[in-house]
């Protein structure tokens, strides 16, 4: 059983982390590896990366948004209360290393993947910008621990309420056009966001890499749920990724296949939602 020591909830409740007891993984884990977890038995098993960890305390940090079902479920565990399974760590991790100048770019729950990496490749000795964004203020995360893993950072918001209004492509438009010497750039969040922000930096030339969020299943290269094209190529994400060069990546046929199952994800979680309505005693 792996513990929930500590829960804060994050953008108006609809993003959740959790510091859980996993010592192993935490003595393992590099930053752009995941693991997939399940609440329970019947538990469907939902990968998540890994924004931080304490391997001294044996601790992984997850950050999920409350998306469906299982990261509703997820949503009802306390401190306290356990996850059955955590397996990991899983997926290859991030090549760090010095170019010079790079550019991280994180959108909504994107930016708990971006952090690890980002701090990473402070760590390496490159200078990084940093460009954040969500649709509002209220729904930013991780500014601070951002801030502290970058030379400089650049807040967008959608709706105008906070930093830049705007997409983030427009503040990375203006970093690439002020420092050409960048040598790489890291963008992870909503698949349209990676697929503008791929197109853009292969404008400029820039080395890109993206961190793809196929179904997945196993998480060990068997089941090939999570098959995504890059180059032409046939990869699994969970054991030949999950970061691959956006520039080759095709976009559309991994939008096509995460929306495999829409319909009856939404059944699932209309019924989950009225299972826990105030007032149902289905759950008791
Ligand atoms: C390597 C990897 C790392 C990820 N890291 C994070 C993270 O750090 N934070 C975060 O908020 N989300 C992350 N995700 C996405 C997260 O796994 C999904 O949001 C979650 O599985 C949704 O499950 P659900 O039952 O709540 O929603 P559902 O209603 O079942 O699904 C909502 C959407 O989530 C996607 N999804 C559903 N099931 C899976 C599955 N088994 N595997 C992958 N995607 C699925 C589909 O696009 C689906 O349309 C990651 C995904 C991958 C592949
Ligand atoms: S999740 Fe099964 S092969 Fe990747």
């Amino acid at each position: 059983m792996f513990e929930i020591v500590a829960r804060q909830e994050m953008a108006q409740g609809t993003i959740i982390s959790n510091w859980v007891k996993a010592p192993k993984i935490a003595k393992k884990a590099k930053p752009g590896q995941f693991v997939i977890l399940r609440a329970n038995e019947k538990g469907e098993r939902i990968p998540l990366t890994m924004a931080d960890t304490d391997p001294e305390k044996g601790l992984i940090n997850i950050i999920y948004m409350v998306v469906g079902k299982s990261t509703a479920l997820f949503k009802t565990l306390k401190v306290g209360d356990s996850y059955l399974d955590v397996i990991g760590p899983l997926g290859q991790p991030t090549h760090l290393e010095k170019v010079g100048k790079v550019v991280c770019v994180g959108g909504g729950t994107g930016i708990a993947v971006l952090y690890p990496i980002t701090r990473g490749l402070k760590q390496m000795g490159n200078y990084v910008y940093s460009v954040i964004g969500a649709r509002s203020k209220d729904l930013l995360i991780l500014e601070d621990e951002m801030k502290a893993a970058s030379d400089e950072l650049f807040i967008c918001t959608d709706d105008g309420t906070y930093g830049h209004k705007g997409f983030v492509t427009d503040v990375l438009k203006k970093v690439l056009t002020e420092h050409q010497d960048i040598g790489l750039a890291v963008c992870i969040g909503p698949v349209p966001m990676m697929k503008f922000c791929s197109l853009m930096t292969k404008e400029f030339g820039v080395k890109t890499l993206v961190s793809l969020n196929p179904i997945m299943v196993d998480g060990t290269g068997m089941c090939g749920c999570c098959r995504v094209q890059v180059g032409g190529k046939m990869q699994f994400a969970c054991v030949d990724g999950p970061e691959f060069d956006g520039h080759e990546t095709d976009f559309e046929e991994l939008t096509l296949r995460l929306r495999s199952y829409l319909p009856e994800e939404k059944a699932s979680y209309d019924l989950f939602q009225k299972e826990h309505a105030p007032g149902c005693s289905c759950q008791k």
